[in-house]
């Protein structure tokens, strides 16, 4: 490993910075190299290849619905991000975009009138389990902050016990929950 790599924890990610904002190099504890950045254009192909290997109940988790691929239209709007309203980070492999594979993408849309943002992240199962998802879900709150967001918000499916356990880890709260709703709303306040 390199020097430059200092884990902590089993879940600290090993990490140093790359030029660029938001940009850095992460080591996973299974020795995996990525790149964490902003999204590009040039991602949208490979995002779109990539989502044929994700497994349906990972789609279904992260778009609350089934979904055989990703438009090609939406992969556009998702990788051309507004400046100041969207933030995308994405983990690829160690490759220029484009090129590399994508294996999670973590994004924030901000909703102008509240001054909160929604958030919904992905991190896929060959990556799943190493920190990744708590990783990025604190570089969108760390950038929510730098915006002076009022709070971040979700819709998880009352199923995603991963999702709903890391979101309470990190301080989210649950609006009061209908039992026969398979939705739960949650929140968490910036300031
Ligand atoms: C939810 C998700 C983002 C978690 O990403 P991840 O990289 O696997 O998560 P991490 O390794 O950072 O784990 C962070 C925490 O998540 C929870 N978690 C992760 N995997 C879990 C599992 N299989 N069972 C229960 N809790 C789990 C735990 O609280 C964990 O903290 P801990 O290890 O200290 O207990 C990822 O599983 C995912 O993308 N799922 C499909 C899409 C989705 O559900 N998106 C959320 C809705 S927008």
């Amino acid at each position: 490993m390199s020097p430059m790599f200092k884990p902590k924890h089993k879940y600290r990610l090993a990490r140093n910075a790359m030029p660029g904002a938001w940009c850095e190099r992460v080591q996973l504890p299974d020795q995996r190299q990525l790149w964490i950045r902003p999204i590009t254009a040039a991602d949208a192909e490979p995002i779109r290849a990539g989502f044929a290997l994700l497994h349906p109940d990972e789609i279904r988790k992260r778009y609350g619905y089934a979904m055989k691929e990703m438009s090609a239209d939406y992969a556009q709007r998702l990788c051309h991000p507004q400046p100041g309203r969207d933030f995308v980070l994405v983990a690829s492999e160690p490759l220029p975009p484009g090129v590399a594979l994508v294996g999670a993408v973590a994004r924030l849309v901000v909703v102008d009138d509240v001054k909160g943002a929604e958030f919904a992240i992905l991190v896929s199962h060959f990556l799943a389990g190493q920190g990744l998802g708590r990783h990025l879900l604190c570089r969108l709150i760390q950038w929510g902050r730098r915006k002076r967001l009022r709070e971040i918000h979700g819709d998880v499916l009352s199923d995603n016990h991963p999702m709903l356990e890391l979101a309470q880890e990190l301080g989210f709260v649950r609006d009061s929950h209908d039992p026969s709703d398979d939705m739960v709303h949650i929140r968490l306040r910036l300031r």
